[in-house]
């Protein structure tokens, strides 16, 4: 495997992707990480090692940093990308300075030496930089082998220790021949072994699974989402009827959405035991209006519920994936590098104290949990589901919460969903839902004047829900949306097109 040393960058997580797609296992270690805490934390052999970039400076004292000692205790050879290269350079005794400019985004680059890093890359490229130090002179017995536009130095190496330096990202989608780029570093140079598969790593976290679990029972909270019903149907044919799945209805979910996910889980052979907790949910939001407080209520009750149902737990299986398990500001320090995520309430925190919580996709990404569920025969509807969040409608709704409101709601979501999939455009954004205001306004209907609800639908592209853009859906289409939620929507007199992106909206509306 290739360890990835940790130092901030928000590119981090992509060079593991990166590299998994090629084959060969990478995981993610904060920089303060020990050889034997790191040697002791992975089932795989260290074959290479990248730094990752990162926020800091490295001329500042407090910034992140490993010893040279570090590096080479593991002897193995070293990828330093961006803050990566700026500090190995340092290390090496180069010299680093303050760039007057800050080469930021798509940026030439010209290839001046022969180096196993370019094999198979013309002599130009654009590649992405973002950087505000620059190596001004490189290490002694490190040679430069491209230059920036700029007249930057943009890599450098050093092939008797095996130290290849590159001041841009080739992890990134927009750097032309990034992919090769790392291919060449992984296998040209550290003749990592090619065979990692996701169906390969599962069997063995299969064994783990079995072995933990013995012959106890084991729960888990299904929601219909991918993440979930993936998880459910790996456990069970692992576990078969060991595995208890329960579907908590909170009342705040889509129209006839009960029932789909029912139905989805029996064609799978899954029964779940299902809870419709509705009535108990809507009282408790009975008169709140602020969103947070909607937020916490529904997390209360949603674990009071399914504890209530899961009765004495044995083992809890979460569908935790890596992105959560890897905090990326891991630069604070170990301590922060487990993200205290929504679920670590006090009880999942007692389970886990216990010994009680199994997560077999911690090492997973989202992709890979697609790319797992399309292995186990999870149909493609399930596994394109736009995500839904926890809190559901009740976040969709503009204040109070009541029954009257949910199913206008409904019914107007309901719509948009439909002619997005009939016109073929609900894989195409990331997200797309109907959001009810709080406030109303005047419509004419025959010839009466009424003064009705306002529905706002909401359809956005994105990668990774941390950002976003308004989806541009055809002006017919989104014509003929409005004009089917005013006429079979009762009390719906108005319908808006959210065009807001994220930054500096946000996908919800609360
Ligand atoms: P925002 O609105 O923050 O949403 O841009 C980003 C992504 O997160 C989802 N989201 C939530 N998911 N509980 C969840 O489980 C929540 O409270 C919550 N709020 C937002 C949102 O649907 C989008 O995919």
């Amino acid at each position: 495997m290739i360890a990835i040393i940790d130092f901030g960058s928000q590119y981090t997580q992509l060079i593991a992707r990166r590299i998994r797609e090629l084959g060969v296992y990478a995981e993610i270690f904060p920089y303060s990480i020990s050889k034997e805490e790191l040697l002791n934390s992975s089932k795989e052999k260290v074959e290479g090692i990248v730094f990752s970039g990162g926020p800091a400076s490295v001329l500042d004292e407090d910034s992140p940093k490993v010893s040279l000692d570090f590096v080479k205790l593991f002897d193995v050879p070293i990828l330093g990308i961006c803050y990566g290269m700026q500090l190995l350079s340092y290390l090496n005794g180069g010299k680093l300075e303050k760039s007057l400019f800050r080469e930021y985004g798509y940026t030439g680059l010209r290839i001046i030496e022969d180096s196993i890093l370019f094999k198979g890359v013309p002599r130009e490229i654009v590649v992405w930089m973002s950087h505000g130090d620059s190596v001004v002179i490189p290490p002694s017995n490190f040679r430069v082998t491209s230059v920036t536009e700029n007249g930057i130095i943009a890599s450098l190496e050093n092939t008797n220790e095996r130290i290849y330096l590159v001041q841009f990202h080739p992890e990134v989608y927009h750097t032309q021949y990034g992919k090769e780029i790392l291919s060449n570093f992984v296998f040209g140079v550290c003749n990592a072994t090619k065979g990692w598969s996701l169906e390969r790593f599962m069997k063995e976290e299969e064994e783990i699974i079995k072995k933990k679990v013995g012959n106890k029972r084991v729960v888990m909270a299904v929601s219909g989402g991918v993440d979930s019903t993936v998880m459910a149907v790996y456990l069970s044919k692992i576990l078969g009827t060991q595995l208890l799945p329960i579907f908590v209805n909170t009342g705040l979910l889509r129209l006839n959405e009960e029932n789909e996910v029912i139905e989805n889980f029996r064609s799978l052979g899954i029964e779940v035991k299902y809870v419709d907790a509705s009535d108990e949910f809507l009282f408790a939001l009975k008169g709140v209006k602020d969103p947070e407080e909607k937020r916490k209520i529904i997390g209360k009750k949603f674990i009071e519920v399914f504890f209530r149902e899961a009765g004495d737990i044995e083992i809890l299986a979460q569908g935790t994936l890596y992105p959560d398990v890897i905090e990326t500001s891991s630069v604070k320090g170990p301590s922060a590098t487990i993200k205290t995520h929504h679920n670590r309430v006090a009880e999942i925190r007692k389970l886990e104290k216990e010994g009680k919580i199994l997560e077999p996709f911690r090492f997973l990404f989202k992709d890979e949990v697609r790319a797992l569920g399309r292995v186990l025969g999870v149909p493609e509807r399930i596994i394109n589901r736009h995500p839904f969040p926890g809190p559901g409608l009740a976040v969709r709704i503009m204040g109070e919460v009541t029954k009257e409101k949910l199913d206008i709601l409904r019914k107007a979501d309901y719509i948009f969903i439909e002619e997005l999939r009939n016109d073929n455009l609900y894989e195409e954004v990331w997200q797309a839902f109907a959001v009810l205001l709080s406030d109303k306004a005047v419509g004419v209907m025959g010839d009466e004047r009424s003064y009705g609800n306002v529905i706002a639908i909401r359809a956005v592209t994105s990668v990774d829900g941390m950002t976003a853009d308004w989806a541009r859906l055809p002006h017919e289409f989104l014509n003929r949306v409005a004009n089917r939620i005013v006429r079979e929507v009762p009390g719906v007199t108005r319908v808006v097109y959210d065009i807001t992106s994220k930054p500096p909206a946000t996908i919800e509306w609360e």
